[in-house]
Protein backbone atom coordinates (compact mmCIF):
# COMPACT_ATOMS: atom_id res chain seq x y z
CA UNK A 1 0.00 0.00 0.00
CA UNK A 2 1.70 3.34 -1.01
CA UNK A 3 0.59 6.92 -0.76
CA UNK A 4 -0.38 9.10 -3.58
CA UNK A 5 3.05 9.57 -4.51
CA UNK A 6 4.30 6.05 -4.95
CA UNK A 7 5.72 6.38 -1.50
CA UNK A 8 5.78 2.70 0.21
CA UNK A 9 3.07 3.40 3.77
CA UNK A 10 3.21 -0.09 4.64
CA UNK A 11 3.32 -4.33 2.79
CA UNK A 12 0.42 -6.95 3.89
CA UNK A 13 -0.83 -10.30 3.18
CA UNK A 14 -4.45 -11.00 2.18
CA UNK A 15 -5.56 -14.10 4.14
CA UNK A 16 -9.29 -15.34 5.56
CA UNK A 17 -9.88 -16.47 9.39
CA UNK A 18 -9.70 -20.05 8.39
CA UNK A 19 -12.23 -20.50 11.34
CA UNK A 20 -14.72 -17.89 10.26
CA UNK A 21 -13.83 -17.05 7.04
CA UNK A 22 -13.18 -13.05 7.60
CA UNK A 23 -11.17 -10.93 5.59
CA UNK A 24 -7.86 -10.67 7.58
CA UNK A 25 -4.65 -8.34 6.34
CA UNK A 26 -1.51 -10.54 7.67
CA UNK A 27 2.06 -9.71 8.78
CA UNK A 28 1.47 -6.11 8.39
CA UNK A 29 4.48 -4.76 8.31
CA UNK A 30 5.70 -0.61 8.51
CA UNK A 31 8.99 1.02 7.12
CA UNK A 32 10.12 3.06 9.68
CA UNK A 33 10.18 6.47 7.95
CA UNK A 34 6.25 5.84 7.14
CA UNK A 35 4.35 8.13 9.59
CA UNK A 36 2.20 5.71 12.15
CA UNK A 37 -0.98 8.02 11.58
CA UNK A 38 -0.72 8.14 7.76
CA UNK A 39 -0.26 4.17 7.95
CA UNK A 40 -3.41 3.84 10.64
CA UNK A 41 -5.45 6.22 8.90
CA UNK A 42 -5.03 4.25 5.24
CA UNK A 43 -5.24 0.85 7.17
CA UNK A 44 -8.83 1.49 8.81
CA UNK A 45 -10.30 2.80 5.25
CA UNK A 46 -8.64 0.38 3.41
CA UNK A 47 -9.70 -2.87 6.09
CA UNK A 48 -13.32 -1.95 7.34
CA UNK A 49 -13.98 -4.43 9.70
CA UNK A 50 -11.06 -6.62 8.57
CA UNK A 51 -8.66 -8.56 11.02
CA UNK A 52 -5.01 -6.78 10.57
CA UNK A 53 -1.75 -9.10 12.41
CA UNK A 54 1.17 -6.83 12.95
CA UNK A 55 4.15 -7.09 15.32
CA UNK A 56 4.53 -3.54 14.99
CA UNK A 57 3.72 -2.11 18.30
CA UNK A 58 3.13 1.97 17.39
CA UNK A 59 0.67 0.64 15.17
CA UNK A 60 -1.16 -1.62 17.35
CA UNK A 61 -0.93 1.36 19.75
CA UNK A 62 -2.39 4.03 16.72
CA UNK A 63 -5.36 1.58 15.95
CA UNK A 64 -6.30 0.79 18.68
CA UNK A 65 -6.52 4.87 19.57
CA UNK A 66 -8.90 4.67 16.78
CA UNK A 67 -11.39 2.21 18.00
CA UNK A 68 -9.77 -1.32 16.93
CA UNK A 69 -10.01 -4.34 19.58
CA UNK A 70 -7.52 -6.63 20.43
CA UNK A 71 -8.69 -10.26 19.16
CA UNK A 72 -5.34 -11.99 20.17
CA UNK A 73 -1.81 -11.66 21.18
CA UNK A 74 0.15 -14.19 20.34
CA UNK A 75 3.63 -15.52 20.17
CA UNK A 76 4.77 -17.92 17.34
CA UNK A 77 7.20 -20.33 18.38
CA UNK A 78 9.42 -22.74 16.18
CA UNK A 79 11.35 -26.18 17.06
CA UNK A 80 14.65 -26.83 15.04
CA UNK A 81 14.15 -30.34 15.65
CA UNK A 82 17.72 -30.60 16.54
CA UNK A 83 18.38 -31.32 20.56
CA UNK A 84 15.11 -33.03 20.84
CA UNK A 85 13.67 -33.00 24.58
CA UNK A 86 13.11 -36.90 26.09
CA UNK A 87 10.60 -39.10 25.22
CA UNK A 88 9.75 -39.52 29.10
CA UNK A 89 6.01 -40.25 29.36
CA UNK A 90 3.55 -40.53 32.74
CA UNK A 91 3.06 -43.74 33.94
CA UNK A 92 -0.08 -45.65 32.31
CA UNK A 93 0.42 -43.43 29.50
CA UNK A 94 0.82 -44.76 25.84
CA UNK A 95 0.97 -42.44 22.55
CA UNK A 96 1.02 -43.61 19.03
CA UNK A 97 1.16 -41.67 15.90
CA UNK A 98 -2.47 -40.35 14.97
CA UNK A 99 -3.74 -40.90 11.22
CA UNK A 100 -6.92 -38.62 9.57
CA UNK A 101 -8.77 -42.11 9.87
CA UNK A 102 -8.31 -42.57 13.65
CA UNK A 103 -9.18 -38.84 14.45
CA UNK A 104 -12.65 -39.39 12.45
CA UNK A 105 -13.23 -42.33 14.49
CA UNK A 106 -12.57 -40.58 17.86
CA UNK A 107 -13.56 -36.92 17.37
CA UNK A 108 -16.70 -36.82 18.83
CA UNK A 109 -14.60 -38.39 22.29
CA UNK A 110 -11.67 -35.62 21.79
CA UNK A 111 -14.29 -32.86 21.23
CA UNK A 112 -15.27 -33.40 24.59
CA UNK A 113 -11.68 -33.17 26.42
CA UNK A 114 -11.37 -30.07 24.22
CA UNK A 115 -14.03 -28.50 25.72
CA UNK A 116 -12.67 -29.91 29.60
CA UNK A 117 -9.41 -28.28 28.42
CA UNK A 118 -10.38 -25.01 27.31
CA UNK A 119 -12.76 -23.82 30.26
CA UNK A 120 -14.22 -20.53 30.74
CA UNK A 121 -10.96 -18.20 32.23
CA UNK A 122 -8.98 -19.83 29.69
CA UNK A 123 -6.68 -17.46 27.45
CA UNK A 124 -8.66 -19.42 24.17
CA UNK A 125 -11.75 -20.47 25.95
CA UNK A 126 -13.62 -23.13 24.07
CA UNK A 127 -15.82 -21.37 21.22
CA UNK A 128 -18.78 -23.97 20.90
CA UNK A 129 -20.03 -27.06 22.52
CA UNK A 130 -18.28 -30.53 22.27
CA UNK A 131 -20.50 -31.36 18.99
CA UNK A 132 -19.12 -28.78 17.09
CA UNK A 133 -15.80 -28.77 18.83
CA UNK A 134 -15.60 -32.56 17.06
CA UNK A 135 -16.98 -31.05 14.10
CA UNK A 136 -14.25 -28.98 13.84
CA UNK A 137 -11.79 -31.40 15.05
CA UNK A 138 -13.38 -33.84 12.03
CA UNK A 139 -12.44 -30.59 9.63
CA UNK A 140 -8.43 -31.21 10.67
CA UNK A 141 -8.17 -34.05 9.98
CA UNK A 142 -9.77 -33.56 6.06
CA UNK A 143 -7.61 -30.77 6.04
CA UNK A 144 -10.14 -27.94 5.56
CA UNK A 145 -8.30 -25.86 8.26
CA UNK A 146 -4.77 -24.26 7.62
CA UNK A 147 -4.05 -27.10 5.60
CA UNK A 148 -3.23 -31.01 4.73
CA UNK A 149 -3.54 -33.44 7.88
CA UNK A 150 -0.22 -34.70 9.24
CA UNK A 151 0.46 -37.99 10.66
CA UNK A 152 3.20 -35.87 12.47
CA UNK A 153 0.37 -36.02 14.89
CA UNK A 154 -0.41 -37.81 17.89
CA UNK A 155 -2.81 -39.30 20.22
CA UNK A 156 -2.21 -40.26 24.34
CA UNK A 157 -4.05 -42.99 26.30
CA UNK A 158 -3.98 -43.00 30.25
CA UNK A 159 -4.87 -46.30 31.63
CA UNK A 160 -6.89 -47.56 28.16
CA UNK A 161 -9.03 -43.92 28.02
CA UNK A 162 -8.52 -41.54 25.91
CA UNK A 163 -6.39 -38.43 27.56
CA UNK A 164 -5.19 -36.07 24.53
CA UNK A 165 -3.98 -35.65 21.01
CA UNK A 166 -1.27 -33.36 19.17
CA UNK A 167 -2.81 -31.98 15.84
CA UNK A 168 -0.10 -31.19 13.01
CA UNK A 169 -0.84 -29.48 9.72
CA UNK A 170 1.32 -28.53 6.94
CA UNK A 171 0.68 -24.74 6.48
CA UNK A 172 1.83 -24.08 2.76
CA UNK A 173 5.28 -22.00 2.98
CA UNK A 174 8.90 -22.04 4.70
CA UNK A 175 8.87 -22.00 8.81
CA UNK A 176 9.06 -20.23 10.75
CA UNK A 177 5.69 -18.67 9.53
CA UNK A 178 4.38 -21.91 7.79
CA UNK A 179 5.47 -25.39 7.32
CA UNK A 180 4.53 -28.46 9.66
CA UNK A 181 2.44 -26.34 12.02
CA UNK A 182 1.32 -27.77 15.74
CA UNK A 183 -2.56 -26.62 15.34
CA UNK A 184 -3.92 -27.75 18.46
CA UNK A 185 -2.48 -29.30 21.37
CA UNK A 186 -4.33 -30.44 24.58
CA UNK A 187 -4.59 -33.50 27.65
CA UNK A 188 -7.71 -34.18 29.55
CA UNK A 189 -7.29 -32.17 32.39
CA UNK A 190 -8.31 -35.11 34.28
CA UNK A 191 -5.07 -37.10 32.74
CA UNK A 192 -1.99 -37.26 34.15
CA UNK A 193 0.30 -34.14 34.04
CA UNK A 194 2.91 -34.20 31.69
CA UNK A 195 0.61 -35.95 28.83
CA UNK A 196 0.50 -32.71 26.91
CA UNK A 197 4.52 -32.25 26.76
CA UNK A 198 4.80 -36.06 26.03
CA UNK A 199 2.47 -35.66 23.26
CA UNK A 200 4.70 -32.69 21.79
CA UNK A 201 7.71 -34.67 22.37
CA UNK A 202 6.71 -37.97 20.18
CA UNK A 203 5.54 -35.21 17.31
CA UNK A 204 9.13 -33.52 17.69
CA UNK A 205 10.67 -37.04 17.12
CA UNK A 206 8.57 -38.29 14.24
CA UNK A 207 8.57 -35.39 12.31
CA UNK A 208 12.73 -35.85 12.77
CA UNK A 209 12.47 -38.69 11.73
CA UNK A 210 11.28 -37.65 8.54
CA UNK A 211 13.86 -35.28 8.31
CA UNK A 212 11.26 -32.27 8.43
CA UNK A 213 12.97 -28.40 8.44
CA UNK A 214 11.07 -27.70 11.77
CA UNK A 215 7.69 -27.45 13.68
CA UNK A 216 6.20 -24.11 14.39
CA UNK A 217 3.03 -23.13 16.12
CA UNK A 218 1.33 -19.73 17.70
CA UNK A 219 0.49 -19.62 21.37
CA UNK A 220 -1.24 -16.91 23.08
CA UNK A 221 0.71 -14.57 25.15
CA UNK A 222 -1.47 -15.02 28.27
CA UNK A 223 -1.24 -19.20 27.80
CA UNK A 224 1.64 -19.24 30.52
CA UNK A 225 1.06 -22.59 31.23
CA UNK A 226 1.99 -23.79 27.32
CA UNK A 227 4.20 -21.23 26.66
CA UNK A 228 6.41 -22.78 29.78
CA UNK A 229 5.79 -26.33 28.20
CA UNK A 230 7.50 -24.85 24.98
CA UNK A 231 10.08 -23.60 25.93
CA UNK A 232 11.24 -26.31 28.39
CA UNK A 233 10.68 -28.82 24.97
CA UNK A 234 13.20 -26.28 23.13
CA UNK A 235 10.67 -24.17 21.05
CA UNK A 236 11.97 -20.81 20.32
CA UNK A 237 10.02 -17.43 19.98
CA UNK A 238 10.69 -16.00 16.90
CA UNK A 239 7.64 -13.28 17.26
CA UNK A 240 5.61 -11.40 18.86
CA UNK A 241 2.29 -10.65 16.74
CA UNK A 242 -1.09 -8.69 17.69
CA UNK A 243 -4.33 -9.12 15.71
CA UNK A 244 -6.71 -6.34 15.87
CA UNK A 245 -10.01 -6.58 14.83
CA UNK A 246 -10.58 -2.91 12.55
CA UNK A 247 -13.78 -1.08 13.15
CA UNK A 248 -16.87 -0.78 10.68
CA UNK A 249 -16.45 2.92 9.40
C1 LIG B 1 -0.60 -27.08 27.30
C2 LIG B 1 -0.82 -28.52 27.78
C3 LIG B 1 -1.09 -29.41 26.57
C4 LIG B 1 0.47 -28.97 28.46
O1 LIG B 1 0.22 -30.21 29.02
P1 LIG B 1 1.25 -30.91 30.04
O2 LIG B 1 2.57 -31.10 29.38
O3 LIG B 1 0.55 -32.13 30.48
O4 LIG B 1 1.56 -29.85 31.13
P2 LIG B 1 0.68 -29.39 32.39
O5 LIG B 1 -0.71 -29.11 31.95
O6 LIG B 1 0.84 -30.38 33.47
O7 LIG B 1 1.38 -28.02 32.82
C5 LIG B 1 2.79 -27.85 32.73
C6 LIG B 1 3.32 -26.91 33.75
O8 LIG B 1 2.61 -25.68 33.79
C7 LIG B 1 2.44 -25.28 35.14
N1 LIG B 1 1.28 -24.39 35.21
C8 LIG B 1 -0.02 -24.68 35.46
N2 LIG B 1 -0.79 -23.57 35.40
C9 LIG B 1 0.05 -22.56 35.09
C10 LIG B 1 -0.13 -21.15 34.88
N3 LIG B 1 -1.34 -20.57 34.96
N4 LIG B 1 0.95 -20.39 34.58
C11 LIG B 1 2.18 -20.94 34.48
N5 LIG B 1 2.40 -22.26 34.65
C12 LIG B 1 1.36 -23.06 34.97
C13 LIG B 1 2.26 -26.59 35.84
O9 LIG B 1 2.55 -26.46 37.21
C14 LIG B 1 3.29 -27.45 35.15
O10 LIG B 1 4.59 -27.16 35.64
P3 LIG B 1 5.62 -28.32 36.00
O11 LIG B 1 5.74 -29.17 34.76
O12 LIG B 1 6.86 -27.57 36.32
O13 LIG B 1 5.00 -29.04 37.14
C15 LIG B 1 -2.00 -28.63 28.78
O14 LIG B 1 -1.74 -27.78 29.87
C16 LIG B 1 -3.35 -28.29 28.18
O15 LIG B 1 -4.05 -29.14 27.64
N6 LIG B 1 -3.77 -27.00 28.29
C17 LIG B 1 -5.06 -26.56 27.76
C18 LIG B 1 -5.04 -26.47 26.25
C19 LIG B 1 -3.96 -25.50 25.76
O16 LIG B 1 -3.83 -24.39 26.26
N7 LIG B 1 -3.19 -25.95 24.74
C20 LIG B 1 -2.13 -25.16 24.16
C21 LIG B 1 -2.61 -24.46 22.93
S1 LIG B 1 -1.36 -23.42 22.20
Amino acid sequence: MSDDSGRLLFAFTITESARTGQPWADQVWRPSDAPVAVVCETALAAFPGWRLSTADTGLVAGLTASGATERRHAHTMTHPLSDLPGLRRPDGVGIEQLTRATLADIAADLGAIYLAAYPPGHPDPADGDAAALAAQLRAIGRGDLLGPFMDVSQVAWAHGALAGACLVVDRTGRPPNAGPWVIDVFRDPGAPAGVGSALMAAALHTAAAQAMPAISLTVSHGNLRARGVYERLGFLDVLEEWTLVLPQP
